[in-house]
Order: C-alpha cells, then sequence, then structure tokens
C-alpha cells in the first residue's frame, strides 16, 4: 500500500526526538510498507538533501541499538524529503497539494507534531485546499486542548473539515506493547473476568511516576501542570482499559464504546471531594538516583511563584455494577523515587484465615515501565515445620524477554496504525472531551484554592498527604507494604 506521510513540525523535538526515529524502525523492521514517501514541512528554507543531513546529526543522539548505520540511513534517508511551509499561507497548502499529487499514494497521512495552537488554523487550510478527501488521516499529537472549551473548539473544526474515522489523536501510552498487554490479559484469557470485579478486588492504584524533572520543557510545563499532562490523558487511558466492560468485537468503536461508558461513569468530583480525594504536588530540591537535583522553582524559565502541580494523587470511584464501591487510586509526579509506571490489582484478602501469621491479599502487578511484565503475588507453604506461617511468593512473566525480537515502541506502533487506517489505539473525540468533563472540577477547585501544591522532596513517592489518601480507606500504596 503506497503513502505520504506529511509531518508539520519536521524540524521540531517531537519529529526528530520520535517520529523518524519510530518510522526508522519500522522501516529497518520491514513493516514499513514499501511506495512510501515521507515529507517533513517546517519554516526553513532547505533542500531534501540539507534536511537528510540536519536528521543524521540528530539520529546520533539515538540511542545505541536504535540508531542507524551510515548505509541504513541512506537507504531510509531516500523516503525522506523537505518542503518549507508558513502555515499561514494557503498557496504553500496547495504547493503540498500538489506535491502530494505527483505521488498518487493510496493513503496521506497528515500529522501535526506542531504547537497546538496551530491545530485548528490547519485544519481550516487544508479543508480550504481540498486536502481532506478520503484518502487523507490526520493524527492529533497531544496536549488537545487546555480545558473541555478548548479540546471542543478543536474537535468542532477537526471534524468541520474530516470525518472522525480519518482523526487520528495520539495518546502515546496507548501505543505501548505493555498497554496492548492489558487487553491481552483481559480479554484474551478467561481465567481473570471472573475475578475482575467489586466482589474480589478491593482497590486498583495506577502510578505513572517518573524521576526527571521539568527538563528543559518549564514553559510549556508550567503553563500545564501534571494533572493536565498525565492524568488527563494517559492515567484515565489505562483506568478505561483496567475498567472497562469486554468489548464484543476487537474494532475501534467497540472498544472506545466501552471505554467511553467508564469514564461516563467515574464520580463526579465537586469542591469538598476535591479537597478530600485530590492531592497536588511540587517538587523541591532533592536528591535522585543519588543526584542533588534543584527545586521545581530553580528548574529554567518557572517563575518564582508557580503553583503548578508536579504530583497529582487522587482516589475516583468508578459507578457501575462491577466496581461500586471499589476505590481506583491515580498517581502521577516528576522527580519521583523511580521511574516507574504500573498498575496494581489488589485482591480482598481470604474471608476466612486458617494458616497462623498474618495473612496477605493475593495482588496482581501490571509492569508497564520500564520492565514490561506481570507479577502476580501469591502465599505459600514453605514446607517447613507445622505451624509455620505462609511465605510470600510471586510469578513473574517478562514480556521483553518473551518476546524481545518482535516489540515494536509506542509510537512506530500508532505510525504503522496510522497508515494502516487502524483506530484502535487511538482516541476518539468523545472520550477525550469527557475526560476533560471529568477532570475539570479538579481545576476550578484549584484555581478558587490558594493553598497551592504541596511541597515534596525530589527523589520521594510525592508529599505524605497521598499516603494518608490511601491510608484512610485502610491500604497502602505498594512500595508502602
Ligand atoms: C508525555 C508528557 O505525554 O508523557 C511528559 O507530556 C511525560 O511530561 C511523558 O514525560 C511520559 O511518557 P513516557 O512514555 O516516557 O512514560
Amino acid at each position: 500500500m503506497s503513502f505520504d506521510l506529511v509531518f508539520f513540525g519536521g524540524t521540531g523535538d517531537l519529529t526528530w526526538r520520535k517520529l523518524m526515529p519510530a518510522l526508522f524502525q519500522a522501516f529497518r523492521h520491514g513493516k514499513l510498507p514499501g511506495g512510501g514517501r515521507i515529507l517533513a514541512v517546517a519554516r526553513d528554507e532547505m533542500s531534501d538533501e540539507r534536511y537528510r543531513e540536519w536528521l543524521k546529526e540528530r539520529f546520533r543522539e539515538v540511542e545505541g541499538p536504535k540508531r542507524p548505520s551510515d548505509e541504513e540511513f541512506e537507504r531510509f534517508a531516500a523516503l525522506v524529503h523537505y518542503r518549507r511551509m508558513d502555515l499561514s499561507q494557503p498557496e504553500h497548502y496547495l504547493r503540498l497539494k500538489e506535491w502530494l499529487a505527483t505521488g498518487q499514494a493510496e493513503t496521506v497521512v497528515l500529522y501535526l507534531a506542531t504547537s497546538p495552537h496551530l491545530f485548528t488554523q490547519i485544519c481550516e487550510q487544508l479543508g480550504a485546499a481540498g486536502l481532506n478527501d478520503p484518502r487523507v488521516r490526520i493524527v492529533l499529537e497531544k496536549p488537545l486542548g487546555h480545558d473541555l472549551a478548548s479540546a471542543q473548539q478543536i474537535n468542532r473544526v477537526v471534524r468541520s473539515v474530516f470525518k472522525e474515522e480519518q482523526a487520528f489523536r495520539i495518546d502515546h501510552y496507548l501505543g505501548k506493547p505493555s498497554v496492548q498487554n492489558l487487553m491481552a490479559l483481559r480479554f484474551g484469557n478467561a481465567l481473570f473476568e471472573p475475578l475482575w470485579r467489586r466482589e474480589s478486588i478491593a482497590n486498583i492504584q495506577i502510578t505513572l511516576a517518573e524521576s526527571l524533572g521539568v527538563g528543559t520543557r518549564g514553559p510549556f510545563y508550567d503553563g500545564t501542570g501534571a494533572l493536565r499532562d498525565m492524568i488527563q490523558n494517559h492515567a484515565l487511558q489505562l483506568l478505561t482499559m483496567i475498567a472497562m466492560e469486554p468489548p464484543s468485537t476487537n474494532d475501534a468503536d467497540a472498544i472506545r464504546d466501552e471505554k467511553l461508558k467508564v469514564l461516563r461513569s467515574l464520580k463526579p468530583f465537586s469542591a469538598e471531594t476535591v479537597a478530600r480525594d485530590v492531592v497536588r504536588g511540587q517538587y523541591r530540591a532533592g536528591a535522585v538516583d543519588g543526584k542533588a537535583v534543584v527545586s521545581y522553582l530553580d528548574e529554567g524559565k518557572i517563575p518564582a511563584q508557580s503553583q503548578t502541580e508536579t504530583f497529582v494523587a487522587l482516589r475516583t470511584e468508578v459507578q457501575n455494577w462491577r466496581w461500586a464501591g471499589v476505590p481506583f487510586y491515580l498517581r502521577t509526579g516528576k522527580r519521583l523515587a523511580a521511574r516507574d509506571a504500573q498498575i496494581v490489582v489488589n485482591f480482598r484478602p481470604v474471608p476466612h484465615p486458617i494458616f497462623p501469621g498474618t495473612s496477605q491479599a493475593n495482588r496482581l502487578v501490571i509492569k508497564l515501565q520500564p520492565e514490561d511484565g506481570l507479577e502476580l503475588h501469591l502465599l505459600a507453604a514453605k514446607g517447613g515445620a507445622h505451624g509455620e506461617a505462609l511465605a510470600p511468593v510471586s510469578l513473574d512473566l517478562d514480556f521483553d524477554k518473551a518476546f524481545a525480537a518482535n516489540r515494536v515502541g509506542a509510537y512506530e506502533r500508532l505510525l504503522l496504525d496510522a497508515i494502516a487506517g487502524r483506530l484502535n489505539l487511538f482516541v476518539r473525540s468523545d472520550e477525550q472531551e469527557q475526560a476533560w468533563r471529568w477532570v475539570e472540577p479538579i481545576l476550578d477547585a484549584w484555581r478558587l484554592d490558594g493553598g497551592g501544591p504541596r511541597p515534596y522532596s525530589a527523589g520521594s513517592w510525592g508529599p505524605p498527604a497521598a499516603s494518608a489518601l490511601v491510608a484512610r480507606d485502610g491500604f497502602a500504596w505498594a512500595e508502602e507494604h
């Protein structure tokens, strides 16, 4: 299947750090359909050759084994082209159209890797230039809006130009192999489904912890914060995949309908419940991996009085028959003790303990990164003296080891899916808007509450209030067991 893939924002960070290296991996793995052309567009005047040289330089920063050899780069670069484009100029879109016409590709993927404030302008111009015929797919990179109203505005414009099935909204977490494994775990195996409900599960914890700080993204991050950056999208998407009902097919809309139902079932927040059930934090100086690191307020270009949260922990519930009363705890933060993304499903304890010692409830840990695997924590008899307490043991599965050769990275998978027109791993506009609807009362409550975020030391697990949030229900975060 021939394709043309256009990157708007062709000299931007996202393009050279993530998208081009991911495409290169697809190319190296022989997964990129033949007859493809890749076009980067941006403001600067450059020839194809100059852009390829520039890209080659950038590729030197790609991590070791993923870096192309010179020969591999030459072969890949032959697919890559560059055109200057001023995104406000209608005639530049007509030139793009002419360029696309020279290829007659069956599929045209237009990837908006630009600042989101350009999305509506680009879509309108694409529509005016007639670059929205059924061959065309538009890929929108997060952040998609700043709140419900701005997300709706983007969606209105996208919908006025493209059909919903032409719109590919990226949440790169959905492209991670570990996240796809969640679907496989739940719907490719019969084992867990009967237990996957309030009768057997005490609580579920989703942690997306990062040890990095905001780095050079200070100005963007300070206007965004952890709630918008990680909870509204990545954490909620994970929650929907954990909590959704089994879809009737593996088709995009069957899956997205079920995810939407979960988002609609989330317990809505009020000012009172935000104060009780949401903890926001901001990191102070501390040490991560034995190295001293500065406070958020001393990071580059962060206002001295910033009240932007770099940490959020919250408690919610999915209000339906399956999950009534089961707490779902979500937590994310920068400069935490470790880079660790995982979902912990804590089962209920045995109803009537007959063995000595404290009984420990079963726990399923779905490890998303840095490792990708599953751990099932059980209790076992050590085979020693009569009356001996049971010992904790775990069944460990390491997917990287099991499937190493076949695994593809998140962006590689998502780019290949966009080219192939598979929407399963992309977010539909109603899901995205519902997620905004749910987080907005938190943003509103914070705006009115002058208290600001609670400080926490870099290298910790966030403010102590996050532990108290879980302890109040008689539970603890995984690392506190
Ligand atoms: C992005 C956020 O969406 O996800 C970043 O904007 C964050 O702030 C990143 O660092 C985390 O992604 P990953 O794949 O490294 O866990």
